[in-house]
């Protein structure tokens, strides 16, 4: 079971989309484990200090690096090494590739910043993978470390309802974007389902989505093209008799909820 670390000064509003969410229902199914850690608990001043003015001056306030570096060292004495992510604008652009290496990850911490961000001493002391999940700022890393933990949760095998979901997706076996789907009435509005998706014959309906998911790749995103041949996907031209890849999972028991860690 994998079990995500999320470092936050804000998680109310993290349980709250963990608990409404598939990463809920994975937590009941045993699947994954999702620990919620208040980085104000580890401070050590009655006001709970976590950030201070930058040195040098400027605009806005530093996450200051006792409370985050006390606290991961905790958790790391408490559950064994972490691979650790520290949400950034500047950090690595998050990749479907990127979620898929993550799922052998047995416990990944995710450091929600704040403010300016953080002293950058926590980042160099720590060993943290930096990710980004676009050009462009948000108030809070609790977002991209939600986008993060549901991109990986949702690969690892029983967290979805049928598993070739995941490996049928955009960007995932092939690299390029998925066809597009249609389900009933068979004419909205004027605008009727193509003729062949009702036809039964499922060797033409696969060439058909193949088609019409490169055509997608070659006009949205054609820098996803540079192996285009990675594009034959067999899964895609099979979905009828196609296997996930086997998986080893390695059960425990358990039936946590999100919980709130509290230093003891
Ligand atoms: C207001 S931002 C800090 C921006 C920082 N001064 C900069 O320009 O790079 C506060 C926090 O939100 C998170 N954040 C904002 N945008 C993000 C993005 N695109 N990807 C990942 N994290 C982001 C980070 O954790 C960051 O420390």
């Amino acid at each position: 079971m994998t079990l995500f670390a999320i470092l936050t000064l804000f998680p109310e509003a993290v349980e709250a989309y963990v608990r409404s969410s598939i990463l809920g229902l994975a937590q009941e199914k045993g699947k994954v484990r999702i620990q919620l850690t208040d980085i104000r608990d580890f401070t050590r001043d009655k006001h709970r200090t976590v950030d201070d003015r930058p040195f040098g001056g400027g605009p806005g306030m530093v996450m200051k690096p006792e409370p985050i570096v006390e606290c991961v060292e905790w958790l790391e004495r408490e559950h064994g090494t972490f691979h650790k992510i520290a949400l950034c604008p500047a950090g690595t652009p998050f990749r479907q590739t990127h979620a898929e290496a993550l799922v052998a990850q047995e416990r990944i911490l995710l450091l929600c910043g704040r403010y300016e961000g953080f002293d950058a001493r926590i980042l160099s002391q720590l060993d943290f993978h930096e990710y980004s999940v676009g050009d462009f700022v948000l108030a809070g890393g609790e977002l991209p470390a939600l986008a993060i933990t549901e991109a990986v949760s949702r690969l690892v095998p029983g967290v979805l309802g049928d598993e070739r979901s995941a490996l049928l997706d955009s960007f995932q076996v092939g690299g390029g974007l998925d066809h597009p789907h249609f389900t009933r009435p068979r004419v909205f509005r004027g605008e009727a389902v193509p003729e062949i998706l009702l036809s039964g014959d499922h060797q033409k309906i696969d060439r058909w989505r193949q088609a019409e998911a490169l055509k997608k790749t070659r006009a949205r995103r054609p820098d996803l093209l540079q192996h285009e041949n990675s594009l034959e996907n067999p899964l895609k031209s099979q979905p009828h008799g196609a296997q996930p890849p086997p998986h080893t999972p390695t059960p425990k028991p358990h039936n946590d909820v999100s919980d709130r860690t509290r230093r003891t």
